[in-house]
Parts: structure tokens; C-alpha cells; sequence
């Protein structure tokens, strides 16, 4: 454990809009801390798809096919209760979430969920734990639409999200009970140079409601193949040059530049200094 705490920092990867890029950023997220040493966690919320615990099963097969070592986290599968009526499944979804994570406190650095794209009551209990919530969101305004309708003109905000509302509420939670911040971070995730136009807009509205809904907006990860081509091998473009494994091209250069502005903005506590960091 760092520091002889027996706390782990809490990273939540959730949106209620699929495919917005949540367990891919996620994956590159445990990736980074695992190189640098942390003892990590996963926890994947999405029991149905399960793309995180997938891709990191993809990984450890992969490392042990090849003699490769690679780092890999304790992977976790929380479902959701479906017994009895919905009090009884909201108590055994909280009893679960609570144990799981006090269990975790005592092995991990920082513990990493990974959200599904709909609502759900071990989401809710996830968002109410980040110290760090982490929302990827495409460069779109249906995606923004998904934090709160902005008005066409002015892009000032005519009324928050379904999600908004549920991580206002989460925030004011917190902060009751244990005085604890939420650390709420927006992220763009698939960006392209390809329509300059519609990015000025999208960054124009993302600043309008950073200050309304509060959150913090950092810039993310641009749309390209390496973010998606090594998850059959549960690799992440940090490995590619730590294991030699394949040839470095200018676009997967570009790529760990964004990845190491990210950990970075993320503002993690003990990032500094990484093997990615200090490249
Ligand atoms: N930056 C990126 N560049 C290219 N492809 C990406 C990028 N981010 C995500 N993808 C691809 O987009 C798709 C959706 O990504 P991902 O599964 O991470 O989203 P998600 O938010 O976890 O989805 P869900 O809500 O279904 O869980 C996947 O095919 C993934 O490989
Ligand atoms: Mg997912």
C-alpha cells in the first residue's frame, strides 16, 4: 500500500450513454497505474458485456501465451441483485458494493469501476464512491445532450441530465456524509481533425457547461485504431514498447502522448514520475 494507507483512491468510468468509450479508457487507465507499480483493482459494473474483465482475461492469457509478465489487475464482477422486491435487491446491491469495496481498500492503491452505459443501483453506489469520476463523451451534441440541454444559440444550459442530476445528487451525498469531493472529469474521447466547425462548437458548449454543471474538462483521447485493435491480445498501446512486442508508428507516438495528458489532467495522487510520465 502507498503511504501505509489503508485507502485506495477511487476511479468511477461511467456515462449513462453506451459506447462513449468508458471501458476502453478504462482499460488504458489500470494499464498506466499497473506499469507504474500501483496495486489496482477493477471492478466491472457492466455485467452484461463485461468489456473491461474481457479485455484484461484477453490480457492475462495473452501474458501467459507468450512468457510476457504483463501486469494485470484483480478483476471483479459485481451483478446486480434480482431477488425479491426492489428494496430487498437495492439492500443486497448496497451490502455487496459496501463489502467488495472495503475488502479492496485493504489491497489496493486505487480501485477502478467501470460503469455501465444505463442506470442501474451499483452504479449509482460506484458514482457516490469515486474520488475521481471520469466521463468520457463523444464530440457530438447528442453526447453532450447526455450532461444537459444547452440552448442552440447561447449553449447556456436549459436544464441538467438524467446523469447530471444523479451525479449532483451523488456529490451532495458525499459531501453529508463522510465530507468527501467527487472529482468529476469530463473527457472527449474520439475526437477527429476531420470537422473543425462542429469541434469549435462542441468545445464552446463543453466550456459553457463546465461551469454550470461543474466539472473539470480535459481534452481526451482522439479517435484512432490502436485504441481498439489490441483488446483480442489485452494490450493497450503503453505495452507495445515496453515489451518490444511491435514497432512504434507515429500515430501510436501521437497516441501515447494523449495518454500520458490524460493521466496527467486526471491528477491522480502519486502520478508523477512514471515510465509513461517521464518519457
Ligand atoms: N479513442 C478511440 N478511438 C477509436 N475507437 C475507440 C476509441 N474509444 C473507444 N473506441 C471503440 O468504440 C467502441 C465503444 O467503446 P467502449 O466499449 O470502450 O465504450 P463503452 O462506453 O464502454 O460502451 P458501453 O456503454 O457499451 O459499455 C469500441 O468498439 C471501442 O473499441
Ligand atoms: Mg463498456
Amino acid at each position: 500500500m502507498s503511504e501505509g494507507q489503508n485507502k485506495a483512491h477511487i476511479i468511477v468510468v461511467g456515462n449513462e450513454k453506451g459506447g462513449s468509450g468508458k471501458s476502453t479508457t478504462a482499460m488504458h487507465i489500470v494499464v498506466c497505474l499497473l506499469n507504474k507499480g500501483f496495486n489496482v483493482s477493477v471492478v466491472d459494473l457492466d455485467h452484461r458485456q463485461k468489456s473491461l474483465a474481457r479485455y484484461l482475461e484477453n490480457r492475462l492469457n495473452y501474458s501467459k501465451a507468450h512468457d510476457l509478465k504483463l501486469a494485470v489487475p484483480d478483476v471483479y464482477i459485481l451483478s446486480r441483485s434480482i431477488q425479491g422486491d426492489v428494496e430487498n435487491m437495492m439492500f443486497e446491491d448496497t451490502t455487496n458494493f459496501t463489502e467488495l469495496v472495503s475488502e479492496l481498500h485493504k489491497t489496493s492503491d486505487f480501485i477502478v469501476f467501470d460503469c455501465p452505459g444505463t442506470d442501474s443501483n451499483l452504479s449509482r453506489l460506484a458514482h457516490g464512491a469515486a474520488d475521481t469520476l471520469l466521463t468520457p463523451v463523444n464530440d457530438s451534441f447528442v453526447d453532450i445532450d447526455l450532461l444537459a440541454s444547452v440552448n442552440p444559440e447561447t449553449y447556456k444550459v436549459d436544464k441538467l441530465s438524467h446523469y447530471s442530476e444523479m451525479v449532483w445528487d451523488a456529490r451532495k451525498h458525499r459531501a453529508m456524509t463522510d465530507r468527501g469531493i467527487i472529482d468529476w472529469v469530463v473527457m472527449l474521447n474520439r475526437t477527429t481533425a476531420l470537422d473543425a466547425k462542429n469541434k469549435r462548437r462542441v468545445n464552446d458548449a463543453m466550456n459553457e457547461l463546465k461551469q454550470r454543471i461543474s466539472f473539470r474538462y480535459i481534452q481526451g483521447l482522439g479517435e484512432r485504431v490502436v485504441y481498439r485493435e489490441l483488446f483480442p491480445k489485452g494490450l493497450t498501446l503503453v505495452d507495445l514498447r515496453e515489451e518490444g512486442m511491435e514497432k512504434m508508428t507515429m500515430s501510436h507516438v501521437a497516441a501515447r502522448q494523449e495518454i500520458r495528458r490524460l493521466m496527467e489532467d486526471l491528477n491522480l495522487p502519486g502520478w508523477n514520475n512514471s515510465k509513461i510520465a517521464a518519457e
